[in-house]
């Protein structure tokens, strides 16, 4: 049964605990209600009041939303703030400078403490350092580090000086870092010389070197590197820094500077549904106000709380809950440099244990391989461990299906706990489907509701509204604080992509499909509806992957569809014609090891097709369109029933068949 029908047939409900209800920041749907009550009544006070609220503003701002360039939204544009300043000196202030901002673990198990007094003067320093090397408010900074305290220094520092970053996830090549650094402008690269994960050392700055062998990136001055292993690499002087001895040499004071709201906190690359991957610009006012107000309204932060999200600084989820909305808020969080499985599967259930984790945040690809774990060896089954800490769960990043989400409920919050089916994407900043721990009834498999002042609705494809349990697309009717501001360098395709003139021209396209419950009003989240792939909770462009894979000199034709996969939520197949015959069995296994290693090297391991099928040519129509749904139905063994007499050449689906 798919996710979505078991979905549709979920009677089971699990309302707040009665004690958590209680002292929640959103307390019972009364609460809930009230605030989008407010909301509705005056769109603009509402998000005034949060904002002057939450936020330091260094000049208070007087307009809340201008609307007049539409869909170029801006908000609270004449304040002037610094996220820096909202996330470390507010803290100075506000008697928690002793607090530990973060619990980080290395990939072995060494632990630290980072306090919010020392987490500022890392921050300043390292910001001076920028500063010394002419770096300065508007420049754009691309960071490729691994999981670390200085991954956020990094971040942090940048903000602190106005400078806007870009983080590139620490999986991607050379290629894809090359591609962002061009894309972006970046004038320096922050980097390590190598990551530890699961116990192996794998490089970093070697990569960047190679990147910027690429060409086209001369704007990038200075590469600044952390030493985390002490590992050989290749050095340019007067290029290349050490992080530590830029930052060491600097005062311990550097002054924030107060930016517009509007002033770009981060670009952020993602997949779309051409080759060439989006720059999410984000805002730094109405980021920060989304990134600090979900701390508190979704995972009910409360000062004692021991936070965990285990997303990479690299993806957008450790922007705004690792880097930003945390510390904004005041929080303690771990922060893990390595992976769940190593040194065994267990590990995310005895860090939980051993740092007296209260709220920790995942993606169902990790649940679902720990699941798998956790039957094939009882040793590592979380009732091996102590889990009484966990007051809340969180999961984000794709749909999770309804036994994962009980068994997470169940052997990870034991049964006290609720989960949080966050929705969002990086172009949303934050949460914008979601329960709220002391408000909502959770029922799995759903992320329930919008956030107050979130117009999350479904229309079909002219922009109608549909009826509650009619399934269509997923948009948000009104502008959000924290919604994407454009696409860096390319405002016609943010245009294009996020508000289609099909739909009226004036809606936020979230590309999902969608359903509500009848009685309930409930969104359930039935995956992408443009050639966007979620595969193990990552957004891969379809186009990206048939790029790479046509760029190999032995490839004629690609075209790669998604299946679903019990573990990694979809996985990549891809059907390739050869320049060459169709090879035999033999053959065919060596050269898709070979193809997949190739797209490892031209995106990133992350995208290597998990299936590559051969063919003399692809299922194509009289005018020469590949016929992808027939590809989707092959990839999922899956009879023909769909009409293929348009079919230009019908015998190849049988060849397609066989080639697996
Ligand atoms: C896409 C966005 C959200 C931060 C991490 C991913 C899917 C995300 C859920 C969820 C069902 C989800 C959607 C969305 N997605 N969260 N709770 N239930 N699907 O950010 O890389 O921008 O991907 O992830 O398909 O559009 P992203």
């Amino acid at each position: 049964m798919s996710a979505i029908e078991s979905v549709l047939q979920e009677n089971r409900v699990f309302p707040p605990p009665e004690a958590l209800a209680k002292q929640a920041t959103i307390s019972g749907m009364a609460g809930y209600n009230a605030l989008c009550a407010e909301a509705e009544r005056d769109y603009e006070g509402f998000w005034a009041r949060l904002g002057r609220e939450n936020l330091h503003w260094s000049k208070p701002f007087s307009r809340v939303l201008d609307e007049s360039n539409a869909p170029f939204y801006k908000w609270f544009d004449d304040g002037e703030l610094n996220a820096s300043y909202n996330c470390l000196d507010r803290n100075l202030e506000n008697g928690n400078a002793d607090k530990t901002a973060i619990i980080f673990e290395t990939d072995d198990g060494k632990v630290t403490h980072i306090s919010y007094r020392e987490l500022h003067a890392r921050v300043c320093r390292f910001a001076n350092g920028l500063k010394s090397l002419g770096i300065a408010k508007g420049d754009r900074v691309v960071i490729y580090m691994p999981m670390s305290v200085e991954g956020v220094v990094a971040m942090q520092a940048c903000a602190r000086i106005g400078a806007t970053h870009s983080v590139v996830f620490g999986g991607f090549s050379s290629k894809s870092l090359h591609e962002r650094i061009v894309d972006v402008g970046a004038v320096a690269v922050i980097t390590a010389d190598e990551q530890m994960r699961g116990g192996k050392a794998l490089p970093l700055k070697n990569i960047v070197d190679e990147a910027l062998t690429l060409g086209g990136a001369e704007a990038v001055r200075k590469v600044i590197v952390y030493r985390r292993t002490g590992g050989q690499v290749a050095w340019q002087a007067g290029r290349d820094l050490w992080m530590h001895e830029l930052a060491d040499a600097q005062s311990a004071e550097c002054p924030a500077v107060p930016v517009e709201a509007e002033h770009p906190l981060f670009i952020l690359y993602t997949s779309g549904s051409t080759g060439k991957p989006k720059g999410v610009q984000h805002s730094t006012g109405g980021y920060l106000l989304w990134a600090k107000m979900t701390m508190l309204w979704t995972f009910d932060l409360k000062p004692h709380d021991v936070f965990w999200c285990t997303a990479d600084i690299g993806w957008v989820t450790g922007h705004t809950y690792i880097a930003y909305g945390p510390l904004a808020a005041g929080a303690t969080q771990v922060m893990f440099e390595g992976v769940p499985t190593y040194p065994d599967a267990g590990r995310f259930w005895e860090m939980i244990q051993r740092l007296k984790v209260t709220i920790f945040y995942t993606a169902p690809t990790a649940i679902r391989s720990l699941i798998k774990a956790a039957e094939a060896d009882s040793k590592v089954h979380p009732r091996q461990y102590d889990l009484s800490s966990l007051r809340l769960l969180g999961s984000v990043g794709e749909p999770i299906n309804p036994e994962a989400w009980m068994w997470y409920h169940t052997n990870i919050g034991g049964g006290r706990c609720p989960v949080l089916d966050t929705f969002w994407q990086t172009e949303t900043g934050g949460h914008v489907i979601t329960p709220l721990p002391g408000a909502t009834p959770l029922v799995p498999g759903s992320c329930t509701l919008p956030l107050p002042g979130i117009a999350a609705a479904i229309v079909d494809e002219t922009g109608q509204d549909v009826p509650n349990g009619n399934g269509g697309i997923l948009v948000i009717k009104r502008p959000w604080p924290a919604m994407i501001r454009t696409i860096w360098g390319d405002p016609e395709r943010f245009k294009k992509s996020y508000f289609p003139p099909e739909l009226g021209g004036t809606l936020y396209l979230a590309g999902d499909g969608s359903i509500r419950d009848k009685d309930t009003g409930y969104f359930t989240i039935m995956g992408r509806i443009d050639d966007v792939l979620n595969v193990s909770g990552h957004r891969m462009g379809t186009m990206e992957i048939e790029s790479a894979l046509v760029a190999n000199p032995i490839v004629a034709e690609a075209a790669v569809v998604g299946r679903p996969d019990d573990t990694t939520g979809e996985a990549i197949c891809a059907f390739v014609v050869l320049k060459r015959a169709r090879p035999n069995d033999e053959e065919a296994k060596q050269i898709a090891t070979e193809l997949r290693n190739w797209v490892g090297k031209e995106i990133g391991p992350i995208a290597k097709p998990k299936e590559i099928r051969f063919g003399d040519n692809l299922p194509k129509t009289r005018s020469g369109k590949i016929m992808r749904r027939l590809l989707r139905s092959l990839a999922k063994n899956e009879e023909i029933t769909q009409d293929t007499s348009t079919l230009e050449n019908p015998a190849i689906l049988e060849q397609l068949k066989q080639a697996r």
